[in-house]
C-alpha cells in the first residue's frame, strides 16, 4: 500500500504521520514546492519510527512526481490555507490552479489512484478533479465530514459531559461554516438520542459550535487547523486501504442521489479497496432536507466560480 501525500504544510505532515503512526501502509510520499521541505519533513517523521514503532518507509521530494509511480491513494493538500477573517470559498483563485496542476500530474503516473482532496474551498475542489480528469467517480473523493464529524462529537461529548467514545453523530453538506448540516436529531449517546439528555437550546448550540469549529481555531491558531484534518484524512486512508467498509460522509459526487446533481457536497459513503464503495442514501426530515439543499445551492455557487 503506498500512500502519497502532496503538500508537506501542516495538515499534510500530521496526515503523514498519522498515517505511518497507524503503520499499515508500506510506503508514505510526501511532496512539496518549497525546496527541501518535503525531504526535511520526511526525515524528521523517519526519525519517529524506532521511537513510535511503525515501518512505514517515508519519503519526501520537492516535486518530482516520479517518487510517487503507482500510488494507490493521494491526499491533495496543496494550496494556501485560510487566514482569520477568511472563508473557505476566498481560496478558490489560487487553490484551484494548483489542484487541477497536482491532480493531473498525480495520475500521470498513478493511473488508478484514488485521490482524497483535501484542499479548500474542498467540495469545490473536488468538483474540479471530477471534471479536469478521467478518473472514475468513486475514486475522487472529498474530505471535510470526517473532520466536520469529529468536531461535532467533540462538541457532543462536552455538552452531555461524556466520553467521546460514548457519542456519535454526523455532519454533512458543505464543508462550510454556513453549509455544514450537523445532524444533531440522529445524534446518540450510547444510542439514545442526545435530545433525552440536552435541551433545544443546548442542541442549538452544539451545532453552531460544530459549524464554526474550523474558523474558532483559525482565530485561535492564526492559520487553518491541522491535527484533527490530518487525523480524519488517514482515517479515511486507512478504510481505504484495509477495505474496511466503514461509513464516513465524504464529498461525493452526486447524480440524483438525494434529489442532487452535478456537484460534490457531503454525505455517507461506504469506503473500501475502491474508495467510495456506495454513496447511502439515508432518510431526512424536510428540515434536514432543506438544510442539504441550502448548503448544495452554495456549493455550486462557488463551483460558479471556476474556469472550467
Ligand atoms: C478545517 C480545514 C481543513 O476545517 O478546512 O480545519
Amino acid at each position: 500500500m503506498k500512500v502519497t501525500v502532496v503538500g508537506a504544510g501542516a495538515v499534510g505532515a500530521s496526515c503523514a504521520e498519522y498515517i505511518a503512526i497507524k503503520d499499515f501502509a508500506s510506503e508514505v510520499v510526501i511532496l512539496d514546492i518549497k525546496e527541501g521541505f518535503a525531504e526535511g519533513k520526511a526525515m524528521d517523521l523517519m526519525q519517529t519510527a524506532s521511537l513510535n514503532g511503525f515501518d512505514t518507509k517515508i519519503i519526501g521530494s520537492t516535486s518530482d512526481y516520479s517518487k510517487t509511480a503507482n500510488s494507490d491513494i493521494a491526499v491533495i493538500t496543496s494550496g494556501i490555507p485560510r487566514k482569520p477573517g477568511m472563508t473557505r470559498e476566498e481560496l478558490i483563485g489560487i487553490n484551484a490552479g494548483i489542484v487541477k496542476m497536482v491532480s493531473k500530474s498525480l495520475i500521470e503516473h498513478s493511473p488508478n489512484v484514488i485521490i482524497i482532496v483535501v484542499s479548500n474551498p474542498m467540495d469545490t475542489m473536488t468538483y474540479l478533479v471530477h471534471k479536469t480528469t478521467d478518473l472514475p467517480k468513486n475514486r475522487i473523493i472529498g474530505m471535510g465530514g470526517a473532520l466536520d464529524s469529529a468536531r461535532f462529537k467533540y462538541r457532543l461529548a462536552e455538552a452531555l459531559g461524556a466520553p467521546i467514545s460514548d457519542v456519535d453523530g454526523m455532519v454533512i453538506g458543505g464543508h462550510s461554516d454556513k453549509g455544514m448540516v450537523p445532524l444533531i436529531n440522529k445524534a446518540v449517546r450510547n444510542s439514545v438520542s442526545v435530545s433525552e439528555f440536552l435541551s433545544e437550546e443546548r442542541m442549538n448550540q452544539v451545532v453552531q459550535d460544530t459549524k464554526v469549529g474550523g474558523a474558532t481555531l483559525t482565530g485561535l491558531l492564526g492559520t487553518s487547523a491541522w491535527y484533527a484534518p490530518g487525523a480524519a484524512v488517514s482515517a479515511m486512508v486507512q478504510a481505504i486501504a484495509c477495505d474496511t467498509k466503514k461509513i464516513f460522509p465524504c464529498s461525493a459526487l452526486l447524480e440524483g442521489e438525494y434529489g442532487l446533481t452535478d456537484l460534490s457536497i457531503g454525505v455517507p459513503c461506504i469506503l473500501g479497496a475502491n474508495g467510495i464503495e456506495k454513496i447511502v442514501e439515508i432518510s431526512l426530515s424536510d428540515a434536514e432536507k432543506s438544510k442539504l439543499n441550502e448548503s448544495a445551492e452554495g456549493v455550486k455557487k462557488t463551483n460558479g466560480l471556476l474556469e472550467l
